[in-house]
């Protein structure tokens, strides 16, 4: 992730101004710089591409894929589908849980955020969890927290 720093913000979005971008270009290219979009940069954005703050809101606040915190140095996601449940998911995520882990929220606790998400496409190992990016099988909450604190 790269470090926020408004003026980089301000000179590649008046960049993108050149092309008028839409509101949805500026905001996935502040994501792209800054690995999530503050709220500061929402003036910036409203700016640029010359439409309201409660546009850019709006969007930004529509489409779950725009990250409005800094992402933490570890995200875990755990699957909580149905082939996931039927084999012990549900404990997982409670197991996390009693770690200050609640997956339904992604709250970050100790530079690890741990994320639901419906299925990892690893149903034969499941209850399937990934630790940024790489996937972990038969997973527990033991061998989910120390992934995560391996890969920080
Ligand atoms: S349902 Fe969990 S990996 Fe497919």
């Amino acid at each position: 992730m790269t470090k926020y720093s408004h003026d980089m913000l301000i000179g590649e979005l008046t960049r993108l101004s050149d092309s008028k971008p839409g509101i949805m270009q500026a905001l996935q290219r502040t994501q792209e710089l800054l690995g999530f979009v503050p709220d500061t940069a929402i003036d910036q954005v409203a700016d640029v591409c010359n439409v309201s703050r409660a546009e850019v809101y709006g969007v930004l606040t529509f489409y779950s894929d725009f990250r409005r915190e800094a992402p933490a140095d570890v995200v875990v996601k755990v699957c909580v589908a149905e082939s996931c449940q039927s084999v012990g998911s549900r404990q997982v995520v409670k197991e996390l849980h009693d770690h200050g882990y609640d997956v339904h929220s992604g709250n970050q606790k100790d530079g690890i955020a741990c994320e639901q998400t419906f299925c990892l496409g690893n149903c034969a190992l499941a209850p399937a969890a990934m630790i940024n990016g790489k996937p972990l099988g038969r997973a527990s909450a033991t061998s989910i927290l120390a992934a995560a604190k391996a890969a920080k």
